[in-house]
């Protein structure tokens, strides 16, 4: 399973630098955090990463590739899957529909169209709705598969996203602030699934978030950007108490 090594990156909006030159890598296997308050480039960071903004320079190789060159969909190709800051379901689909969608990278007949009659396109979709079962199964939306996924609660449609990215069976799983918007049990039952995810699957997880509880409790690895800068990387313990974060998390809350 390759890494994912992130060098001087530096991203620039008209008149504004969003990203100045950060770094860092996320090894195999493990979940590595960006977090800083709002506006910090979490987000920016993000979107480089799957091929939605171009760099002004820097790198990001996973394993042997360059991803800065890369369209959104190669990115994905590679076995980098990724969820929203708000939510990208369609809502009349069913939750099985939606993570069928998310099969796509793995479909080989074309199944959806003209492959549906022929025997080996029905073979292979029978195959994948296993599979996407298995997944619903492990986040737990497995009960609510036939159900329009609009019809779920907030904390079922942001798990049915997290299940959709599975579905594409990544090597790299990267989360935008994936308990944004959530009450304490759904932030409980999303950090337990991240783990799950991480120890069930072995995927590695890049995690951008806000809520530095959470992602204390759940990443190995935390780089702390603020207004485009790291100010500050390293394990959740040394993280936690250093006077760089504590300003910018502090900062946040004076007008
Ligand atoms: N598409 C864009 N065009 C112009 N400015 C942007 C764009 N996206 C983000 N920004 C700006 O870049 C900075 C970082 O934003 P963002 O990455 O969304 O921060 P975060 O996700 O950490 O809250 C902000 O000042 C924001 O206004
Ligand atoms: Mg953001």
């Amino acid at each position: 399973m390759p890494a994912l090594t992130v060098r001087d990156l530096t991203v620039r909006f008209a008149g504004l630098t969003a990203l100045d030159g950060i770094g860092f890598t996320v090894e195999p296997g493990t979940v590595h955090a960006v977090i800083g308050p709002n506006g910090a480039g979490k987000s920016t960071c993000f979107n480089v990463l799957s091929g939605l903004y171009r760099a002004a320079s820097g790198s990001v190789r996973f394993g042997d590739r360059e991803l800065t060159s890369l369209a959104p969909h190669e990115i994905a190709g590679l076995g980098i899957a990724r969820t929203f800051q708000n939510l990208a379901l369609s809502a009349e689909l069913s939750v099985a529909d939606n993570l069928m969608l998310g099969r796509y990278r793995m479909t080989r007949t074309g199944f959806w169209s003209a492959g549906l009659r022929l025997r080996r396109g029905r073979r292979e979709e029978l195959r994948h709705r296993e599979r996407v079962r298995e997944i619903a199964e492990f986040t737990g939306v497995a009960e609510r598969l036939a159900e329009p996924a609009g019809s779920l609660p907030y904390g079922g449609r942001k798990r049915v996203e997290l299940a959709r990215a599975l579905c594409a069976e990544p090597s790299l799983l990267m989360l935008d602030e994936p308990v944004a918007g959530m009450n304490a049990t759904e932030r409980l039952e999303m950090a337990e699934l991240i783990v799950a995810v991480r120890a069930g699957l072995g995927i590695s997880v890049l995690l951008v978030e806000h809520d530095m509880g959470l992602v204390m409790r759940l990443a190995d690895e935390i780089t702390v950007l603020d207004f485009g800068r790291t100010i500050a990387a390293g394990p959740p313990r040394d993280v936690q108490r250093d006077p760089a974060v504590l300003r910018a998390y502090l900062g946040e809350e004076t007008p």
